[in-house]
């Protein structure tokens, strides 16, 4: 999808199931609170929702319930909620014309989820790819990393996003929602938005700077190859200066050439000048010179994130009166949705 879905015409046909007072197009999208934001996270989804704030009616949550699908440590997941909503703030994402929350705030993500997941046939979880890598990893699997799917369409499904912004990673994720929505509308009635996702046309996919053939992931246990967003100045350039590179001397884009490929990307993403003139500035021009203009173009991106990150991170009174309005206003939303679907599956409504 082009850019010029950023900002996507306010006459989206509206789906079944959608008010036909809903005057913008639906946004809904989270990430995981497992550790700092990175590189790829911010080139490759939270740019875009920072861009579709507006001319869109955003949800953008922090994937709580999604962080325990693997074992994480209490009061760190705590810690880490609070520090993914100061980076989301950071990022430009702005509680007046967001609903900024956190999963577990709603009911209805795992209400939804078990309806969606009793007609999801098990065939369709265990082909995907992140629950193959995932479970590979570790040595007992918990059944809600199977579940995570569904889980995520739940998410989409519950606000009847028309969009839904992330990176490439996720694509099949959302392949599955879609499955799950036509299978849902097929099985009862029209009721769910089948949703489009929007993945930009540059940064969809930033590689760890120590293995470029693996892409840049919170988790990975080499932390050099990964830039954080709220990583100190001298800290991104180390770990720039150090990426891993190719045999030969050229500043181009190639399939043999990743690390250099990468590079290239992250720099044209985050200055928004295309890989073909980058390339033209600095042929002839050593991996050095290359990699210093990289660090320092990213420096200068992220300098002013970090600075506001360190501002909101102090004020939890703040942060919790943004999770308390967005929670409220994702809530009506939610109940709706959830009420309705309880309707169609045959469920007695519930007395007052
Ligand atoms: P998460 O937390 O892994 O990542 C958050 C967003 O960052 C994108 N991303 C990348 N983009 C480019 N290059 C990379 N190396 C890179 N790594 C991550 C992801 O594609 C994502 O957009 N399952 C989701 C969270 C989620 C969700 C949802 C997203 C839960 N429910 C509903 C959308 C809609 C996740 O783990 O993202």
């Amino acid at each position: 999808m082009s850019n010029a879905a950023i900002q996507p015409a306010p006459a989206v046909a509206l789906p079944a199931g959608v008010s036909a007072t809903a005057a913008k197009p639906i946004v809904l999208t989270g990430a995981q609170p497992s550790g700092k934001l990175h590189l790829g996270n911010y080139l490759g989804a939270v740019v875009n929702w920072d861009k579709m704030q507006g001319a869109n009616e955003c949800f953008y949550f922090i994937a709580d319930q999604h962080a325990i699908t693997v074992p994480k440590v209490p009061a760190e997941l705590r810690k880490n909620i609070y520090s993914c909503l100061a980076q989301y703030l950071a990022c430009g994402l702005d509680p007046q014309r967001s609903h900024i929350f956190a999963q577990s705030h709603v009911v209805g993500h795992t209400e939804l989820a078990w309806v969606l997941g009793c007609s999801c046939p098990l065939g369709w979880l265990e082909r995907m790819t992140q629950f193959k890598d995932k479970s590979r990893k570790q040595e007992s699997v918990g059944a809600g990393l199977l579940y995570y799917p569904i889980l995520m369409a739940a998410d989409i499904l519950l606000y009847n996003a028309h969009f839904v912004p992330v990176g490439e990673d996720q694509k099949q994720h959302l392949e599955i929602t879609r499955d799950i929505a036509e299978k849902f509308n097929r099985d009862y009635s029209p009721t769910f938005n089948v949703p489009e996702p929007f993945i930009g046309e540059t940064g969809a996919r930033i590689m760890s700077l120590q293995n470029p053939e693996t892409k840049m992931s919170k988790s990975d246990p080499n932390q050099n190859g990964v830039v954080f967003l709220i990583d100190p100045p001298d800290v991104v350039r180390k770990k720039i200066q150090s990426a891993v590179t190719d045999s030969g001397g050229e500043v181009r884009a190639a399939a043999d050439k990743p690390g250099i490929t990468n590079l290239l990307s992250i720099f044209s993403a985050v200055t928004g000048q295309s890989v073909a003139d980058l390339e033209n500035e600095f042929a002839g021009k050593g991996y050095g010179d290359f990699k210093r203009a990289v660090a320092d173009a990213v420096i200068a991106r992220l300098e002013p994130v970090r600075l506001r990150y360190e501002e909101f991170s102090k004020d939890t009174a703040y942060l919790d009166s943004v999770l308390k309005s967005g929670a409220e206003a994702a809530q009506r939303v939610a109940y709706k949705t959830l009420s309705k679907v309880y309707r169609k599956v045959g469920f007695v409504e519930r007395p007052r």
